[in-house]
């Protein structure tokens, strides 16, 4: 497990205008897969890759998030007298999983804004990206493996995965070569590639480990085409200059922030839950025989 990278940054504040009207008034970020919300998922991954410090941030709409990880003292205490002690259980596990704090992002100006306003949190320390709406589920957490190459390579990383032609001009582009394994140097990137701007079809998916240096970087950086501040745009600097390293990460990510992406979560994760997953998996072998 990491001794350097304690910190992490989970940006939540995006609008979420893919899975409209769902996140209209609740946040794409607490949409649930099964039983947990999202985030609660990268929450978990973040704690299981021994981050202590986590920093979720918010907007104005988004405030059940904060309340999500708070005590809910009603609720508790109704528990209490009711038995009900697994999931009081469970609940107060959610409040003291990590300690969490919360920051606003004050206008909505992209990853790469959201991001910066993470600066008094970290100081002067390495820290993890986990975005709010790319939940990763696999047996060793995303967000570790990509902790445990910024200690061997000393460089930032971002999480990397091979998409479609018709994928890659949604996320983004990097340049690599193969160091060994699953581990990639990575020297150029580009956000939304258009298909001539394809520099492979390795994109950065959902999460990132960066030196402080990148918060300089982001002052410097220009909004793009749509106004947004985009952190590939910052990474690129980054890869460009002192070069970064891709690891394509084991365990399967879920888009959140995507109608297709929540259903696939939703049945995946359903299928391996000790409490409803074999009814689940019977109702879907007839429900696919009428397909
Ligand atoms: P996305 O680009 O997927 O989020 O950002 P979005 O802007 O909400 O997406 P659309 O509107 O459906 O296209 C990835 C993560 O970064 C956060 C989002 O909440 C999401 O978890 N984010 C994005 C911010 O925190 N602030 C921003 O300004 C933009």
């Amino acid at each position: 497990m990491s001794k350097l990278v304690k910190k992490a940054v989970i940006p939540a504040a995006g609008l979420g205008t893919r899975v409209l009207p769902a996140s209209k008034v609740m946040p794409k970020e607490m949409l649930p897969i099964v039983d947990k919300p999202a985030i609660q998922y990268i929450v978990e991954e973040a704690v299981a890759s021994d981050i202590t410090d986590i920093l979720i941030i918010t907007n104005r709409g988004k405030g059940i998030i904060e309340d999500h990880f708070d005590h809910n003292i009603e609720l508790e205490q109704h528990l209490e007298a009711g038995g009900r002690l697994e999931t009081l259980e469970e609940l107060r596990r959610i409040n003291e999983m990590a300690n969490i704090t919360f920051i606003r992002q004050k206008e909505i100006k992209g990853l790469g804004h959201a991001v910066s306003c993470a600066r008094s949190f970290v100081g002067n320390e390495p820290f993890a990206v986990l975005y709010g709406d790319d939940v990763i589920i696999g047996k060793d957490p995303a967000c570790a493996q990509l902790c445990r190459a910024y200690e061997e390579f000393g460089k930032g990383v971002v999480g990397i995965k091979e998409v479609t032609p018709e994928q890659i001009v949604k996320y983004s582009s990097v340049a690599i070569s193969r160091l060994y394994d699953n581990f990639y140097a990575v020297f150029d990137m580009v956000e939304k590639p258009k298909p001539n701007e394809f520099l492979s079809l390795f994109s950065i998916l959902g999460r990132c480990v960066l030196p402080p240096e990148i918060f300089d970087i982001l002052e410097n950086t220009p909004a793009s085409a749509g106004g947004e501040i985009q952190l590939t745009d910052a990474m690129k600097t980054l890869s460009r200059t002192v070069g970064m390293t891709g690891v394509d990460f084991t365990g399967i990510r879920y888009d959140m922030g995507d109608k297709l992406g929540i259903l696939q979560a939703t049945c995946e994760v359903a299928l391996q839950h000790p409490e409803v997953g074999a009814d689940f998996a019977a109702y879907l072998k007839k429900l696919v025989n009428t397909l």
